[in-house]
């Protein structure tokens, strides 16, 4: 069973009905999808699948498809026979092989090559493939565990993920929720980061934190998650210096510093945003640089990204009397990627 370093805590009514799902779909011999923003702990729930289920004394192998290379990434999935490629001396088993009558957790799915997802498709549908430059075709029994925090659908939508291997992985989908959507379990996870770090720097017990520092963490928004939050708590911990009093400083940048260099702004500045209105019947050049402020605080950069798209996909619309080969063209996309971004942005 997991060890104590991989409890997976929280009590927030969000995380109790993801723990359900859990628990109902983990001794299912089926494909799942763990959905989630980074650091909300796919890697913990892939393996919960996996010791749920009746598979979980056989192997439970792990690889994150992001880490290799395409080419690289085929022959590690499925393994190679001697000379598939300059190097290739002796025959090696691939993780598929490594993983028979187990599991196998692949994170960062999405960024799989178009021909290692056909290969995929195949082992999941058949339980069949051959090695890289090998004929003889392997059998293997194995449960696949994807993981990935963008949104698989719209990379179908788009050309990047095929259609029928999401049909296949999807069976059920867990979305992890972000931890700023599940605000109970932060005073929970903080004490229990706290009490590990207390005891790694050997502090006799682990005094708690100040209702300010937890107010502070209740109303930062956590764009990387769980992962942040421990290294927030690690990080408040050792600079604490002694465990008598409760933790009370939270630092949640560690590259705050009145000492920090300036941004260079002048390497390759980003080409200006060019926005024609119909109205205008002319070009307004918005400098990104002048035209957006900075929000009060800690803000997440992505959302605030998407939400600025969205706007201008909107009005890119609006612009061209919501005629959207027209505004695709005005934004200066294809029809294809106009439409998988009014998709993306639930605009259609
Ligand atoms: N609910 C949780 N309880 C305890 N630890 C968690 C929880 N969720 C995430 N973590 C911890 O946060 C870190 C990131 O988790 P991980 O599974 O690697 O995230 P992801 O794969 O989604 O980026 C790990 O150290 C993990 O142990
Ligand atoms: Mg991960």
């Amino acid at each position: 069973m997991a060890q104590n370093r991989d409890q997976i805590i929280g009590s927030s009514p969000a995380f109790l009905d993801m723990m359900d799902q859990i628990s109902r779909a983990a001794p299912l011999d089926r494909p799942m999808l763990v959905i989630g923003e980074r650091g909300t702990g796919k890697e913990l729930i892939a393996a919960r699948l996996h010791y749920l289920s009746n598979r979980w004394n056989q192997p439970f192998q792990k690889m994150n498809c992001a880490a290799l290379a395409e080419s690289l990434l085929e022959s590690e999935l499925f393994g190679y026979e001697p000379g598939a490629f300059t190097g290739a001396r002796n025959r090696r088993a691939g993780r598929f092989e490594a993983a028979d009558t187990g599991s196998l957790f692949l994170d960062e799915i999405g960024t799989m090559s178009m021909a290692a997802q056909e290969k995929l498709l195949r082992v999941i549908e058949y339980g069949e493939f051959e090695r890289v430059g090998g004929t003889e075709t392997i059998a293997v029994d194995v449960r696949v565990i994807g993981a990935t925090n963008i949104d698989l659908p719209a990379a179908a939508d788009a050309g990047e993920f095929r259609h029928d291997l999401l049909d296949r992985l999807a069976f059920d989908v867990i979305t992890v929720p972000p931890l700023r959507d599940r605000p109970e379990d932060i005073p929970q996870l903080a004490n229990h980061f706290g009490r590990a770090m207390a005891g790694e720097l050997e502090w006799l017990h682990f005094p708690g934190f100040s209702d300010k520092a937890l107010d502070q963490m209740l109303g930062y928004n956590w764009p990387g998650n769980v992962r942040e939050l421990k290294n927030v708590v690690d990080r408040a911990l050792y600079r604490a210096w002694d465990g008598e009093k409760p933790v009370c400083d939270i630092v949640f940048d560690p590259f705050d510093s009145p000492f920090r260099p300036p941004v260079k702004r002048n390497r390759a500045a980003p080409a200006p945003i060019v926005v024609q209105t119909v109205a205008q019947g002319a070009a307004s050049v918005a400098d990104a640089t002048t035209s957006c402020t900075l929000p009060d605080g800690p803000f997440d950069l992505r959302a605030e990204v998407a939400a600025q798209e969205k706007n201008l996909y909107e009005r890119a619309l609006e612009a061209c009397r919501y005629n959207q080969r027209a505004a695709a063209h005005h934004a200066g996309l294809s029809y294809d990627q106009f439409r998988h971004g009014l998709k993306k942005h639930g605009l259609l």
